[in-house]
């Protein structure tokens, strides 16, 4: 019977249609081969849980430990097991900041991170960020612009706030609103936050 469809030219790069299937072959046989190495790597990698086991974290200049479920989130074993209750749950999937800590200097959400894999790192929190009694500049600066109204958001703020003006100290209006747009505020306190990040910067309106 004829074949009613025609044969496609072999392509012009050189690689013909038996070339290809030499090379998927290939392909397809080398898990095979790289089974064994895998392997291998795998059984180096110790197996955590799914029970508790012993977590020791870094935390405003203490050790802090505790017996934890690896699946348990750098802020609930804050919040739940430490007692710092200052960054907030809310969304609690990376999407509004209220939940910020810094880890090794850098600002992230605290959420998003299991306290198994923040051991060995520098921890700090919304807790030791005021200097002694008194209030660190950007808390003042919160209160003197009235930059909240429920407060659930002003704990990540500060964190995020406090790390962006070690990293910009003079920001523009334009720097603090691409800086601080992973913190949302429900209430809508945004005005008064630039103006704490500008006044606190020595910044100026762009
Ligand atoms: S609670 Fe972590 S980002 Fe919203
Ligand atoms: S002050 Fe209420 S969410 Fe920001």
């Amino acid at each position: 019977m004829a074949d009613d469809h025609p044969r496609k030219p072999e392509p012009e790069s050189g690689v013909t249609r038996r070339d290809f299937m030499k090379i998927s072959a290939v392909g397809v046989a080398a898990p095979v081969v790289l089974g064994p190495v895998m392997d291998a790597a795998a059984e180096e990698v110790p197996i955590q849980g799914p029970g508790k086991v012993p977590i020791s974290l870094q935390v405003n200049g203490k050790k802090l430990s505790a017996q934890l479920e690896p699946r348990v989130t750098l802020l609930d074993a804050l919040r739940d097991n430490f007692d710092l209750t200052g960054a907030k749950r809310v969304c609690d999937r990376g999407a509004c900041g209220a939940c910020t800590v810094l880890l090794d200097g850098k600002p992230v959400y605290a959420c998003s991170i299991l306290a198994i894999d923040a051991q060995g790192r520098e921890i700090k929190t919304i807790e030791a960020m005021a200097e002694g009694d008194s209030l660190s500049p950007v808390m003042q600066a919160f209160v003197a612009h009235d930059a909240q109204q429920c407060g659930f958001c002003t704990p990540g703020f500060i964190v995020a706030t406090t790390s962006f003006l070690q990293k910009h100290p003079s920001p523009i209006a334009d720097d603090i609103r691409h800086g601080l747009s992973g913190n949302f505020c429900r209430c809508g306190t945004y005005d008064g936050i630039r103006a704490v990040a500008l006044a606190s910067g020595r910044g100026k309106q762009s």
